[in-house]
């Protein structure tokens, strides 16, 4: 059981949730899908939080900034190469809800999920936040005094219905949510691209993760019922239409959560720079064919490359087939996606493995892949809509047995970006 579920008496949602259980080595079939649950809608998610908000501070909440979390559909490891991604914002979500705080000089966050309440001087703190999470909220307020938007004491409440540490961006929903809800507490309006760079700061400056700009570009300018084209080097983008809801997207946590401020994430990072520089190119994303025959001294750097140059071509592929509707092509390229992170980027792990391997082998899965920056987390997959319950049912009872221990299962559909409300719920 995870702990936000813990804390609150969640009422029931629209989506899908399957919990599977297994209580002991002696794994009994009974035991595999206990129930199947719901997780809250936004509605009920922001009604949590303004009921969370009396109990815990005794003040109605004024002002909210929600962010949703993103799976990515394609496009891994190649933001910070300069290349192209293609993620979804969905509806997943964390929500902000604050009131005028009534300790001077200071902010009070609650978080919900974690059940810890954190302390932020007004004047600002180290940097160095002893709650990890507190220092994407520190990060953005921080990053937002530096452009002149002084937030005042506020007490606030944070809800989720994002799984941490499942590389559904749960952290850069956090950022965007804080930066929506300085917003709006201060009566100013930022641009996208100013919330956007704030938020990548307190990613890297501050929880130190030397993050691309995927995340948080999606969370902020998702669209319902599409994926975002990010051009990563020229910071362009367009909105594809997703294939239609005769095709569902399951989301699937591994069970293993990552921390990609371990360092892993950096090294990935590093050896990407060094395959560049020794080919003489500015960046990965003008890698040809002979660039990685050329690494032939270079076993490791030749297989990132190859990740790198591979999927981009699988980034542009899956956008022609989004928009001529070829699912078994869009399916075909997911599954092609992981092989390259498996085996040439190194950044599975055979958890995850097995969970993508027994969601391809399941009737009516177009393909599986790993999503997000990897070393655990969750797998997206790619099903026929008249299935997805089936399919859901018999992956997860499955990896269940496998893992013994319960997975999380989501179907996900893809919504708007982040925004801000002066509010009373
Ligand atoms: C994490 C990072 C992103 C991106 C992905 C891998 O999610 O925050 O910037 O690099 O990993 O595609």
């Amino acid at each position: 059981m995870y702990a936000y579920r813990e804390m609150v008496d969640w009422p029931a949602g629209r989506k899908h949730w399957l919990s599977g259980s297994a209580t002991s080595a002696t794994f009994k079939e009974k035991h595999v899908l206990k129930m199947i649950e719901t997780t809250p809608s936004l509605n009920e998610l922001i009604e949590q939080a303004g009921e969370l908000l009396r109990l815990q501070f005794g003040t109605e909440p004024t002002w909210m900034g929600i962010a949703p979390g993103r799976v990515n559909l394609i496009g891994e490891h190649t933001d910070y190469n300069q290349g192209w991604v293609l993620p979804i914002a969905i509806d997943l979500y964390t929500v902000l809800v604050a009131a005028p705080g009534t300790v001077p000089n200071t902010i009070r966050v609650f978080s919900a999920s974690l059940g810890e309440q954190a302390i932020l001087p007004l004047a600002g703190g180290d940097g160095r936040h002893p709650l990890i999470w507190m220092r994407y909220v520190e990060g953005v307020i921080t990053e937002y005094r530096n452009l002149g938007v002084m937030c005042k004491e506020m007490d606030i409440v944070a809800v989720s219905s994002l799984p941490m540490g499942g590389g559904l961006s749960s952290s850069a929903a956090l950022a965007l949510a804080t930066a929506h809800l300085i917003e709006a507490a201060t009566a100013q309006t930022m641009t996208s691209e100013e919330r956007i760079a704030v938020s990548v700061s307190a990613e890297r400056g501050y929880a130190g993760v030397p993050c691309g700009i995927m995340d948080q570009t999606v969370v902020e300018l998702g669209r319902a019922e599409h994926a975002l084209l990010l051009d990563c080097q020229d910071e362009i983008f367009s909105h594809v239409p997703c294939l239609g809801s005769h095709i569902s997207m399951l989301v699937i946590h591994s069970g293993v959560t990552h921390s990609l401020a371990s360092g892993a994430y950096a090294a990935r990072r590093g050896e990407c720079e060094l395959a560049a520089t020794k080919l003489g190119l500015s960046s990965l994303r003008f890698l040809e064919p002979d660039h990685i025959n050329a690494l032939g001294d270079h076993p490791v750097l030749m297989k990132r490359a190859r990740h790198v140059m591979t999927e981009n071509r699988r980034v542009h592929a899956m956008v022609t087939a989004l928009r001529s509707g070829d699912k078994h092509c869009a399916g075909a390229l997911l599954s092609e996606s992981h092989e390259s992170l498996r085996d040439d980027f190194a950044v599975s792990c055979d958890s995850v493995d097995r969970l993508v391997a027994l969601a391809q082998a399941e009737e009516g899965v177009l393909g599986a892949r790993m999503t997000g920056g990897g070393f655990g987390g969750c797998v997206i997959v790619l099903v026929r809509s008249e299935v997805v319950d089936a399919a859901a049912k018999a992956i997860c009872r499955r990896y269940t047995e496998y893992a013994g221990k319960p997975t999380q299962c989501f179907t996900v559909d893809a919504v708007a970006g982040a925004r801000k409300m002066n509010t009373s719920v």
